[in-house]
């Protein structure tokens, strides 16, 4: 049965929040269990579907799983590897799990990873990352949709990305980590993500250095250096960036518990431009609040640490209301704008040419019928239903499912009014707030 948000808007958001583990580490850190021998233990593992479907391609390989949801831990044992290939039924559920190639390189030197198909938000191809395979010594056959990638050894070698892809330089770091001599990634991503799964990496035994900077060095070890580890995923950036969006946004006042402010340097300061309020009470809390209206800006999407493009669709929710014209250039995705159709449906004055986004901030939206078309694009209709006049209902929930942890729980606690219904049930119901029932939200 498909479900539905159903929100009135219109709350301002009070409270305290913590932020879970960053989705798009963990997955990465499961990938990099498989490389030792033994019972690795990661924490901080939020409760995500895609941490499901990376820990069924994980155990799909004959690794051993435990996943402790209250804990919110999960143990990987991959002593005995039984497989070498990570399905197509996978895969194309996640694209995160192509990952899996570099984890399966070292450990195995062969690996049948599916391709993983087209995307929403853009084409998101991985030739950087086969051509990096084959840079180490990887002999690459694609066939029925499979990446077939194989190697006597691999050897360290100098590879420059053509742009600092985050999942190519994930995936070459993880297949060098057992090569032969040293691999020198140049043009490599910054994100803190690639900067934990580093940090992960030495953990195991692996000699990693220049992870957070523009060149990563991996000096390959022997597997018998690799060893089980205790290891705690960072705080996810772009969830706690959500939640700022949502105090903002709704022009309420909370506080953000469990955040690495330094991962959202950039975002913080265009919000501090905006007119919102940001103050560090604590080195990893935040308060974050907003009186008057904002005001317009202009910005980017960049690799990290420029503006990150998964809280593109956030501040463009930011900016339907703030005084002004806002202009955004999304410089990542072909296809990132996905939100602006909707955004429209609710009174957003926004024109859209190619990967330019003029936005004229209007006095306030109203609520819709609104559709999610990605996981980002959702999360940001959530945000502008809790800022609209009225009710929104919200469909294929399945998308925001995948990022936000208990996100209407989360909001909920914070005074937010917002349900999920499975959709058969189309008349409106009593809206339960926390702990008040009975409030008839229409
Ligand atoms: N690209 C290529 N060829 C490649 C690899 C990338 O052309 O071989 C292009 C992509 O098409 C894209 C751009 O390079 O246009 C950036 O892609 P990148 O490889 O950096 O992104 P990713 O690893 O596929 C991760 C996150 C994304 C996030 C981007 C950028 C995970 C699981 N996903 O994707 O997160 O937007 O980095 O920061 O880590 C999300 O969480 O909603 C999400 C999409």
């Amino acid at each position: 049965m498909t479900q539905k948000f159903y929100i009135k808007g219109g709350t301002p958001l009070k409270g305290e929040v913590e932020i879970g583990g960053a989705k798009n580490s963990v997955l990465k850190l499961m990938a990099a269990a498989i490389l030792a021998k033994g019972a690795t233990k990661i924490y901080n593992v939020p409760d995500l579907t895609d941490v499901e479907i990376m820990l069924n391609v994980i155990a799909d390989l004959g690794a051993k799983t435990v996943y402790d949801k209250r804990e919110k831990s999960i143990v990987i044992d991959a002593t005995d590897l039984t497989s070498i290939t990570a399905k197509y039924e996978l895969v194309s559920k996640m694209r995160a799990s192509f990952i899996i190639l570099g984890a399966l390189m070292s450990r195995c030197k062969e690996a049948i990873v599916a391709l993983p198909g087209g995307c929403a938000i853009g084409e998101r191809r991985v030739d950087f990352h086969i051509k990096g395979l084959e840079a180490l010594g990887a002999k690459i056959k694609i066939e029925n949709g499979y990446v077939h990638a194989k190697a006597n050894k691999l050897t360290g070698a100098d590879i420059c990305l053509d742009i600092p892809s985050v999942g190519a330089t994930e995936n070459i770091m993880l297949a060098a980590i057992l090569a032969n001599g040293a691999t020198r990634i140049q043009n490599a991503a910054q994100e803190p993500e690639i900067v934990d799964l580093a940090n992960f990496l030495n953990t195991l035994g692996a000699d990693v250095s220049g992870a957070g900077t523009s060149e990563i060095v991996i000096n390959g070890v022997k597997p018998e250096q690799l060893h089980a580890i205790e290891y705690t995923t960072i705080p996810d950036r772009i969830e706690a960036g959500t939640y700022m969006s949502a105090f903002i946004a709704t022009r309420g006042k909370g506080i953000i518990k469990n955040v690495f402010p330094a991962h959202l340097t950039f975002f913080t300061d265009k919000l501090l431009k905006m007119g919102a309020n940001i103050k560090l009470l604590e080195p990893n809390v935040l308060e974050v609040s907003c009186k008057n209206r904002l005001n317009s800006i202009n910005f980017v999407t960049q690799p990290y640490p420029g503006f990150p493009t998964d809280l593109q669709s956030m501040a463009m929710t930011l900016l339907s209301t703030a005084n002004g014209v806002g202009i955004i250039t999304e410089s990542l995705y072909e296809n990132r704008f996905m939100q602006v159709p909707e955004l429209r449906r609710m009174g957003a004055d926004i024109h859209q040419d190619r990967n330019h986004a003029i936005i004229k901030g209007v006095k306030k939206l109203t609520g819709a019928g609104l559709v999610a078309s990605d996981l980002r694009a959702g999360a940001s209709l959530v945000v502008a239903a809790l800022m609209a006049d009225g009710v929104s209902e919200i469909e294929n929930l399945h998308h925001i499912d995948r990022g936000y942890e208990k996100f209407e729980s989360k909001l909920r606690l914070l005074g937010g009014k917002i349900e999920r219904r499975d959709d058969a049930i189309v008349s409106p119901q009593n809206f339960t707030e926390g702990k008040q029932k009975n409030e008839s939200y229409i």
